[in-house]
């Protein structure tokens, strides 16, 4: 393969029409942006760096980083693991293949809980928070980030995610504020959660073998797998979160598309109050589910 796309002496602009050519043909969804990204991160270049090197001669070196990269694009592996590093609620985030590279829908279960916290009252009455299966870190330090009284604790059974996120927390600087806890779900955590959050594995097991070869084939299986029926997470989780919140504390999980009313049913039986219609992500899709401990 070594040497198909991109050649030493191509030029950086012939490099990325090249390698945005190989990638359309292969119908990747994004080949221009793919490129851009991949070529830049070979060379070291952001945006406008690129474009002022556009004439320049590639030396052997950066054509085989290129080549490398793009190779692994057309494998499917995506973007932001060939980079290691993604966004998150605009937070830089390190990814590596132990965590779940985070989706903006989830940005909707930091959504949906700031607004149910500020319709309650400030900010600060938020002072301990849990993050079930914390993978990166990525809800748990978005939501420290805008809580910024509030300290709290990331769970994952993945100790390799764990160190993941205590990194993702160092780098942020938020790291004395963060905990990070290897149990299942919030087995090993005491009471007293003003807010639990979870995006839990949630994809039906005979589902997987269907999913994006992205997701599939690069996105940790114990991220994705929720069981037969999906629902695995959301009844360990709703069984468990009575013990967990402080009274009246709120927990907000983030469902699959065709889940809310099953969650919403397995809060009911667990004695979890449901706050308002669950909250719909930029798609239209129910997306996130409130509900809080009665008092
Ligand atoms: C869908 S990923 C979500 C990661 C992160 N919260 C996010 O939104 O990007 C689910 C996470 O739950 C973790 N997990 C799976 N089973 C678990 C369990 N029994 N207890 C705790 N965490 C678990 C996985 O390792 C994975 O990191």
């Amino acid at each position: 393969m070594a040497g198909m796309m991109v050649a030493a002496g191509a030029t950086v602009a012939a490099a990325r029409r090249s390698v945005a050519a190989a990638l359309r043909a292969a119908r990747l969804d994004t080949p221009d942006l793919d490129a851009r990204l991949l070529v830049g991160e070979a060379l070291g270049l952001d945006h406008a760096g690129l474009a002022v090197a556009a004439a320049r001669v590639l030396t052997a070196d950066e054509a085989r980083r290129i080549e490398a990269f793009a190779t692994r694009r057309l494998a499917h592996e995506p973007v932001a693991r060939i980079l290691g590093r993604s966004q998150f609620w605009s937070l830089p985030l390190v990814v590596t293949r132990d965590v779940l590279d985070p989706r903006p829908d989830t940005e909707t279960v930091v959504t949906a809980a700031l607004a149910a916290i500020d319709a309650r009252g400030p900010r600060r009455a938020v002072a301990r928070l849990a993050d079930l299966g914390t993978g990166s870190g990525a809800i748990l330090l978005a939501l420290l980030s805008e809580l910024p009284e509030a300290r709290g604790v990331g769970t994952d059974t993945s100790l390799a995610a764990l160190g993941v996120a205590r990194d993702n927390a160092g780098r942020l600087g938020l790291a004395p504020r963060a905990g990070f806890v290897a149990c299942d779900y919030g087995g090993a955590l005491a009471g007293g959660f003003d807010l639990v959050v979870s995006n839990p594995p949630y994809i039906r097991t005979a589902d997987i073998a269907t999913l994006a070869p992205e997701v599939r084939d690069f996105d940790p299986r114990p991220a994705l797998d929720g069981g037969p029926d999906g629902l695995d997470a959301y009844r360990a989780i709703a069984a468990d979160a009575g013990r967990l919140l402080a009274p009246g504390g709120l927990i907000v999980v983030e469902v699959g598309h065709d889940q809310s009313g099953a969650v919403v049913a397995l809060f009911d039986t667990n004695h979890l109050a449901r706050i308002g219609d669950p909250y719909q992500d930029f798609s239209g899709h129910r997306r996130a589910v409130l509900a809080q401990r009665q008092t």
